[in-house]
C-alpha cells in the first residue's frame, strides 16, 4: 500500500446490516495485515460524539433539517481534521460507518433540504473531502425497517429518533442512496443487503481488496 491510506465508508438505510458488515470488513482487512481504524458518524471523536448525542437520542432535541445539517457538518469537520486525515497520513485504512452520503440521503432526499445547500457545506466545511470507496447497502425499505425494529426491541436502544420515521421517508432514502451511487460510479459500490451475511461480507471484502491493491 502507498504511504497515503484509504478512506472507506459504509452507507445504507435502517436495518441494512451495516454495523455487522463494517466490523467484519475491519477484521478481514486486519487479517490481511492492514492497519485499520474503525469509526462512525455522527461521532468518531469526543467532540463529535457529543454532537451525536444531540442528533440521534430521542431527547436530544427537535432539529430543523437546516440546523441538523449544520450539526452533522460540525461533527464531520472535527472528525476529518482530528481523526480521519491524520490516520490516512499514517497510511492507515479508515473505515467509517456513514459519512456525507447519509446527509445527502437523510437531510435532502428524506427531509427535503435543497441538495445545493449540502454541496455548498461540503465545500465550505470540509473542503470537498470525499471517501475513496463507498459501499451502499441497499435494502427494501419495509424489510430494513422490520429488521431495525427487531434490533431496537432486543437492545432496548434509545437511539431511535430517525427510525421512528414513516415508510415513505425510508423509501426516499433508498432512492437517494441509489441516485448518489449512480452519480458517483467510480466511488460507490451497491451491495444487495438482502443476501446472506456471508455473501455480503465476501462481496465487500473482495471489492475493498481490489481497490486497495489499485492504489
Ligand atoms: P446509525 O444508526 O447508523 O448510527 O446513524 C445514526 C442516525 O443518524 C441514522 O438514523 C442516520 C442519521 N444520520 C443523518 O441523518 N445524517 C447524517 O449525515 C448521518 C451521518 C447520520
Amino acid at each position: 500500500m502507498s504511504s497515503q491510506g484509504i478512506f472507506i465508508t459504509l452507507e445504507g438505510g435502517e436495518g441494512s446490516g451495516k454495523s455487522t458488515q463494517i466490523k467484519t470488513l475491519a477484521a478481514f482487512l486486519q487479517d490481511k495485515g492492514h492497519d485499520v481504524i474503525l469509526t462512525r458518524e455522527p461521532g468518531g471523536t469526543p467532540e463529535a460524539e457529543k454532537i451525536r448525542e444531540l442528533l440521534v437520542n430521542r431527547d436530544g432535541g427537535d432539529w430543523t433539517p437546516m440546523a441538523e445539517t449544520l450539526l452533522f457538518f460540525a461533527a464531520r469537520a472535527m472528525h476529518i481534521e482530528t481523526l480521519i486525515k491524520p490516520a490516512l497520513a499514517e497510511g492507515k485504512i479508515v473505515i467509517c460507518d456513514r459519512f456525507t452520503d447519509s446527509t445527502r440521503a437523510y437531510q435532502s432526499y428524506g427531509h427535503g433540504l435543497d441538495p445545493d445547500i449540502i454541496e455548498s457545506y461540503v465545500q465550505l466545511a470540509i473542503a470537498g473531502f470525499e471517501p475513496d470507496l463507498t459501499f451502499i447497502l441497499d435494502i427494501d425499505a419495509a424489510a430494513g425497517l422490520e429488521r431495525a425494529g427487531r434490533r431496537n426491541t432486543d437492545a432496548d436502544s434509545t437511539e431511535d429518533r430517525f427510525e421512528q420515521m414513516q415508510i415513505d421517508f425510508h423509501e426516499r432514502l433508498r432512492q437517494g442512496f441509489l441516485e448518489i451511487a449512480a452519480r458517483n460510479p467510480e466511488r460507490c459500490v451497491i451491495i444487495d443487503a438482502q443476501q446472506s451475511i456471508d455473501e455480503i461480507a465476501a462481496q465487500i471484502g473482495d471489492a475493498a481488496l481490489e481497490r486497495i491493491s489499485n492504489v
